[in-house]
């Protein structure tokens, strides 16, 4: 079968796989066609992908002449007339946000595998690239706040004068909060830690962190792992109890997700003016609607002396490494569907397809997707 390596449109600088990860595909048996200038942007030149067995195309060309095609970004709508049924596409789909899209391409009767659907389960986690992802954006946001910082992350003990260390809070203990708060804990700093899960309590604690528990916190064993939405009550301790420590922080991350739902909202305007002026939030919930009330997407605005920064990209900001751990995830999901002829073939017997793909055959599939649509037949 023959794999197509899509380039990402915009600002997106990551690429599906990298010359030594396209290697790993040829391996398993398929052919590889690139578009030209796929890995451009990750520092991966056209002549490297066909050192490693590749070869490169237009974009029409690597569409029309693939059976599956690699993509992070789910292409324009526009291009769906250039797919043909019967093809699969991996993508990052982002169910709720591209509903339209998905729509039309099950219209169309291409099959989607969305990356960001493998369930989480222990068999699956070497294909969970949301994992991956939130690594990269734990890691990337800490540096950030700490460059923005007018302050020292660490102690120091100098002729100057002793330096305090600075005080981390940071919302939401998932993926990406707890690679957070190991990346300032080896900073130096001083870091609190919020969830609603009781069940990340020991890890923040072997990471270094205090965790900051609220009473009454609701979970849901059938949420797969993931957070639900909160009592009103609740809401109102926690934001006190954030308010209270936000005061004292220099450094705020805030992770907060609940899956396709809006973020919680855990920092209010009032708790954003009492803090100290110079202090930094980081919003990776930016793109959901933020965890901060201030939050814009996309941006850094000042209020109060206190910067507030919306990425919800920093992967892209991280494309060499970014690439390469998407890519590894790919592969490892790829291996569970290929036979040793090097045909692609996903059974839709095994959880993990079952889970992660979106349509096929002009139906919806995964169960998942069918809930977060809220799709009861078709
Ligand atoms: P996420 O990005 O959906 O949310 C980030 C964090 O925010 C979560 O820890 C969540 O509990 C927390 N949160 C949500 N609402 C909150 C609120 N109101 N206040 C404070 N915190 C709040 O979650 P992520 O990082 O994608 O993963 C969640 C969990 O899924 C992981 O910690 C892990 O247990 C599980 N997981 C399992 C995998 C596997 O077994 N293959 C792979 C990855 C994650």
């Amino acid at each position: 079968m023959i794999a197509g390596i899509l380039r990402e449109s915009g600002s997106e600088k990551r690429v599906a796989l990298l010359p030594g990860e396209t290697a790993a595909v040829i391996k398993l048996g398929l052919k590889v066609l690139v578009e030209e200038g796929a890995g451009a942007a990750a520092y991966a030149s056209d002549t490297e992908y066909r050192s490693a067995g590749a070869s490169t195309a237009s974009r029409k060309a690597v569409i029309s002449g693939s059976d599956l095609l690699f993509t992070i970004n789910p292409p324009v709508t526009d291009e769906i007339t250039l797919f043909r049924e019967g093809q699969i596409l991996f993508t990052v789909l982002d169910p709720v946000v591209n509903r339209d899209w998905l729509e039309k391409v099950r219209a169309r009767r291409l099959t989607v595998l969305a990356l960001d659907l493998v369930p989480r389960i222990t068999r699956a986690q070497s294909m969970d690239i949301l994992s991956s992802m939130a690594t990269v954006a734990g890691y990337k946001a800490v540096l950030e706040a700490a460059s923005l910082l007018p302050r020292f992350f660490p102690m120091f003990m100098s002729a100057a004068g002793t330096i305090k260390p600075a005080k981390v809070l940071i919302l939401g203990a998932g993926v990406a909060g707890l690679q957070a708060i190991a990346v300032a804990r080896k900073l130096g700093a001083v870091v609190e830690v919020f969830d609603v899960r009781s069940a990340v309590k020991d890890e923040v604690k072997s990471l270094g962190g205090k965790f900051i528990e609220v009473e009454g916190a609701k979970e849901d064993a059938a949420a797969g792992g993931y957070a639900v939405e909160q009592s009103d009550d609740f809401k109102r301790k926690q934001q006190e109890l954030i308010q209270q420590r936000a005061a004292a922080a220099d450094v705020i991350i805030a992770t907060a997700q609940i899956p396709g739902r809006r973020a919680p909202v855990l920092v209010l305007k009032e708790t954003v003016a009492r803090m100290k002026p110079g202090s930094v939030i980081v919003d990776l919930a930016a793109s959901t609607g933020g965890n901060c009330e201030l939050t814009e997407n996309g941006k850094n605005v000042v209020v109060n002396g206190v910067t507030i920064v919306g990425r919800s990209d920093y992967p892209s900001a991280m494309p060499a490494d970014a690439s390469r751990m998407f890519g590894n995830n790919l592969i490892n999901l790829l291996k569970i569907m290929t036979d040793k002829e090097g045909n692609v073939r996903p059974d839709p017997a095994d959880e993990i397809v079952t889970g992660t793909t979106a349509v096929s055959d002009g139906e919806y599939r995964s169960p998942r997707v069918k809930q977060l649509l809220d799709i009861k037949q078709i």
